[in-house]
């Protein structure tokens, strides 16, 4: 569900037509939906009425303050890891108590900014990382509330480079020591031992490795609660998949209903608050980027559309062959023939491809496109490999709309380099 589409034969982002943005901003440039956001964020927050939750979103999927400050009027609080992140959500008026500190190697810094903060929940994932939170706590007089992150050794199903809950990855403690590590962390001064962590991967569409995890982590709240633990906390992080594929016939991912139940069925008998870290679920569908056709061309029969967008602004086709519908910005005539197409960017490398022969409706110089699920590990990702200006980033609410991130001027993008006086 998104509020993206034709009307009058041009596409919208709500009220108003993306080619009237394109106009005024000039191209690429990416749009978020506000009514989307806002949509995505109180379905999935409703699953869980009643209960005791903390819907934390996934900050390293969508970051933009303006974003951010958004959600944190529905409630939301967040999920980061960095403290560049946990910088952007204070900013953006969540409250420390709301915010989730995930990730392998949170700096003594990092640490001590959140603990300043006065953050909810640490999730740290290794017994290196307990001890030196330990001491900064200590330093600093305080009890550093956490979650030991475990790894379940469960396999998501999703993309390799996206599946975190596997044994030999690099995330969290391996299943066989977690107890001991509890026992470990119960002993340091610092630390306040109160919850439990899991987070198998990301685009997740099938509800059964979220069954296998969370039931292995129901039951160790159990047994470390029956060696004395407190634990009031079970953070289910994210991984929720969303719909990529909007013109055929792909089975849409669960429903958030049905993961809640899930979570249901594996962990409300333990009376503890809930945390959630979605991303995807409430960012995806969220936003698109739009982008021109610079030129079609033509090598040994094999056609392409280059675009004036590239995998600096998009990398997800690039890094995880991820698809993202590519559609006109003028809406096709009816009965339109269609052709195979490889659609491309400008930059210097071979796998700056967003799609292999994609069957395209016509598309011709100076046309708008705009691809769908974009809102997600999409203007975050961006870079400015080949000295590309990051793409700006819209706020589209109804029929007002602002940039909520302008396009970089040259000089402002090499502002922070200097030469030396002996170069
Ligand atoms: N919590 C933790 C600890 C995470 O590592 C992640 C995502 C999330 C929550 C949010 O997951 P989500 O609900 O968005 O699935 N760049 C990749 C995705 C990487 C996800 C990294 N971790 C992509 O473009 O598909």
């Amino acid at each position: 569900m998104h509020h993206f589409e034709y009307r009058d034969g041009v596409l919208h982002a709500e009220d108003i037509p993306l080619d009237r943005l394109a106009g005024e901003i000039g191209t690429p440039f990416y749009c978020y939906s506000a009514a989307t956001l806002r949509r995505h964020y109180s379905v999935f927050a409703d699953a869980f009425k009643g209960q005791d939750t903390l819907v934390a979103f996934s900050v390293k999927s969508l970051s933009n303050v303006a974003v951010l400050s958004l959600l944190a009027k529905l409630g939301a609080g967040a999920d980061v890891v960095s403290g560049g992140e946990l910088f952007r959500a204070l900013r953006a008026g969540i409250p420390g108590e709301k915010i989730v500190f995930s990730g392998v190697g949170k700096t003594r810094a990092e640490m001590a900014d959140a603990l300043k903060a006065g953050i909810c929940q640490f999730n740290v994932e290794s017994e290196a990382e307990l001890i030196a939170l330990d001491e900064v706590a200590r330093s600093m007089n305080v009890r550093a509330p956490v979650a030991l992150r475990v790894n379940p050794d469960v396999a998501a199903g999703s993309h390799d480079k996206i599946s975190t809950g596997r044994k030999t990855d690099k995330f969290g403690i391996s299943w066989s020591i977690a107890a001991d590590v509890y026992a470990r962390a119960a002993t340091m001064e610092g630390i306040d031992v109160s919850g439990v962590d899991v987070h198998i991967g990301s685009q997740i569409t099938d509800l059964a490795p979220f069954g296998s995890a969370f039931s292995k982590v129901a039951a160790l709240v159990s047994t470390l609660r029956d060696q004395g633990h407190d634990i009031r906390r079970l953070d289910l992080g994210g991984g929720l998949g969303v719909p990529y594929h909007h013109q055929d016939a792909t089975p849409p991912p669960p429903h958030p209903l049905d993961y809640a139940k899930v979570i249901h069925e594996t962990a409300s008998h333990l009376d503890l608050q809930l945390i959630f870290e979605p991303g995807r679920m409430i960012a995806g569908n969220a936003g698109i980027l739009v982008a021109r056709v610079t030129y079609l061309k033509e090598n040994e029969g094999r056609h392409f559309a280059i675009l004036d967008c590239g995998m600096n602004d998009l990398i997800r086709p690039a890094l995880y062959d991820a698809w993202h519908d590519i559609i006109p910005v003028t809406e096709p005539a009816e009965g339109v023939g269609t052709s195979l197409i490889d659609i491309v960017g400008p930059v210097c490398e071979s796998t700056d491809r967003f799609a292999r022969n994609r069957d395209m409706p016509p598309l011709k110089p100076g046309d708008l496109v705009a691809f769908l699920t974009a809102g997600a590990y999409g203007a975050v990702q961006g870079n400015e490999y080949n000295t590309r200006p990051l793409a700006p980033e819209l706020l589209v609410d109804g029929d007002r709309h602002a940039i909520i991130r302008r396009r970089p001027t040259y000089d402002e993008m090499i502002a922070r380099e200097d030469v030396p006086d002996w170069v």
